[in-house]
């Protein structure tokens, strides 16, 4: 294969050799610059950051959050201004309370709780070119929204729904993974684990069956809160967890504006919401991302144009579709609608509403296909295939599960019928496997390209298809689980023609490499480091208030300091298109 500057195709660049250090590498010739760390002020005249962590919860309000995830760029000007300002807005998918509070986190407190939840949430940062390098700079549009935020309800779950009754007024967006965005221009961040906030002071409460499909339980997931804040407390307020789960729009452009859940989109462990339109009409991919769950979509019931023009939201209006792989090839999208197949009354399904608030229940009443770990969804921006990764999972007797177990992940692909991605039915393969052949022989990626565990997807405007990977700690670099010639979590760039494929990115320690954006002149590329630092069982100890760095200390490379998460900006030092 050709693996310079010169080859054909759409990888122009020299690969990057997998690497174990403490640093991000790019290829030859490109430059990596960090931005926005967590903790960074978003005004200039706002709280400076403090390495011993001990910024309070009105700081972390005005500071970027912490576990930067999803990512989109929208451009401030027409032409060539717009590649060199825009508005950068990312997911802050969740905290380690380790590193968040200066004494760890054994004690949870009130004030600690609203921390953390200054710190989730979601950055709309004004980020311009000045005197050629990427910076954050004062705006009126820079803003964050937290778990505390005030949000609303949109669709068939409205906000005066009783299952939305709870002891305040509707607050807050957490555990925001992947994202979307709209072609009105505006921006969505998905819910994913939220159930892990949540707990019980109560003993002898029990979650529901459909809590209990979500995983919720009254332990809860390790943070704490409900011991603190009686609004995380199953037991004391028990809608509150109802408000989660969804999908929330939020407009970038009016920092006024009140983000709103878009119930139509379903309640899942949303990992992104990846939209795209076909016959005028926004079709939006999420998949669920937990062993065994589903892909599933949403077509407007009209041109999002039309609705848009009634005053409309083109996200209230449509149906909701999960996806069935057959073994020969085929696919089917089967409705999540009310009164249709099995979702009726007579069957116990109330309305709509219901079907939605119970989103899981309703997809395996209609006989959907459980998936290995479905993440991000992309769409090519010319034949419109659709590239789904299965970041890994047990293998569900299926083919389009493949490996059962499935350590390393796949991505598979379809077309659906006709190129039309409002379609109902669909052909699919199996775009790639990834791991490592020296372990696993049905493997055909090349030695110098293994990876496993794909997660973050994307195209650019050429076709490039962009891969994120994210082994976790309990495995990255491990020989005993064959990860020893994959290195740090990384970024790939496939060519989706020829099958191509070259490592372009390696993180730092303990990171996964989650989140990217692409400036309209694609000269620039966002690319977000996530969890440096993350304990791991292999590398060293996992890190303390004592000694936060144990395992990294990027970015800052401060001894006193601690790991951060961060946006990284990747340019070409020629100034040519990133990838190419
Ligand atoms: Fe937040 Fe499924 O990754
Ligand atoms: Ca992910
Ligand atoms: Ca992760
Ligand atoms: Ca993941």
């Amino acid at each position: 294969k050709g693996r310079g500057k010169g080859g054909r195709g759409l990888l122009g660049f020299q690969a990057v050799p997998p690497s174990t250090d403490d640093k991000i590498k790019v290829p030859a010739g490109y430059t990596a610059e960090v931005l926005i760390p967590w903790g960074t002020p978003l005004s200039s005249r706002g709280p400076a950051w403090k390495k011993d962590a001990s910024n309070t919860a009105a700081d972390q309000a005005l500071q970027v959050g912490s576990h930067h995830d999803g990512m989109s760029f929208f451009p401030l000007g027409a032409g060539p201004l717009g590649s060199r300002q825009g508005l950068l807005v990312l997911n802050h998918e969740y905290v380690d309370q380790v590193l968040l509070f200066p004494d760890g986190d054994a004690q949870i407190t009130k004030a600690k709780v609203d921390k953390a939840l200054a710190a989730h949430g979601v950055t709309v940062a004004k980020v311009a070119q000045v005197k050629g390098r990427w910076q954050l700079v004062d705006s009126k549009y820079n803003r964050r929204v937290t778990g505390s935020t005030p949000v609303t309800f949109s669709g068939p779950v409205g906000p005066a729904h009783p299952a939305l009754k709870a002891n305040t007024k509707p607050m807050g967006t957490l555990n925001n993974c992947s994202n979307g965005q709209t072609p009105w221009g505006t921006y969505l961040a998905c819910e994913e684990n939220w159930n892990s906030y949540f707990g019980a002071t109560d003993s002898s409460w029990k979650p529901t069956a459909e809590q209990a499909r979500y995983g919720v339980s009254g332990a809860g997931g390790g943070y704490k809160w409900h011991q603190a804040d009686p609004r995380f407390d199953l037991a004391a307020n028990p809608n509150e967890i109802n408000r989660f789960g969804w999908v929330v729009e939020i407009d970038p452009f009016s920092p006024g504006s009140t983000p709103v859940k878009r119930t139509a989109l379903g309640r899942i462990k949303h990992e992104g919401a990846t939209v795209t339109e076909s016959r005028g009409r926004v079709v939006v991919y999420t998949g669920d991302d937990q062993d065994g769950e589903y892909v599933y979509k949403f077509v407007g019931s009209a041109p999002w144009k039309a609705l848009r023009a009634l005053r409309k939201n083109p996200l209230d209006h449509g149906t909701l579709y999960v996806a069935k792989f057959n073994d020969n090839g085929s696919g089917q999208w089967l409705p999540l609608k009310h009164g249709t197949g099995p979702l009726t009354k007579a069957n116990g399904w109330a309305d709509q509403a219901d079907v939605l608030l119970r989103t899981r229940q309703a997809a395996d009443a209609v006989g959907a296909t459980k998936l290995d770990r479905p993440e991000w969804v992309a769409v090519h921006p010319d034949n419109k295939d659709v590239y789904l990764t299965l970041t890994n999972g047990s293998g569900w007797d299926n083919k389009v599960n493949p490996r059962k177990p499935n350590p390393y992940g796949h991505i598979v692909r379809w077309r659906e019928r006709r190129g039309d991605n409002t379609a109902t039915s669909f052909e699919w393969d199996i775009f790639l496997l990834a791991g490592d052949p020296a372990y696993d022989p049905q493997v055909t990626l090349a030695p110098e390209d293994v990876f496993g565990s794909p997660d973050g997807i994307g195209f650019d405007r050429d076709g490039r298809l962009w891969i994120q990977t994210d082994v976790s700690n309990s495995t990255q670099n491990r020989p005993d689980r064959g990860h020893d010639n994959i290195g740090n979590n990384q970024m790939l760039a496939a060519d989706p023609r020829t099958g191509e494929i070259r490592r372009f990115l390696v993180g730092p320690r303990g990171c996964e490499i989650t989140g990217f954006a692409v400036a309209p002149d694609q000269r620039t590329m966002f690319v977000n480091v996530q969890h440096p630092g993350e304990a791991t069982t292999f590398w060293q100890a996992a890190p303390t208030p004592q000694n936060p760095n144990a395992v990294s200390s990027w970015p800052d490379h401060d001894p006193a300091g601690r790991p951060r998460s961060a946006t990284v900006v990747i340019r070409r030092k020629d100034g040519g298109v990133i990838g190419a």
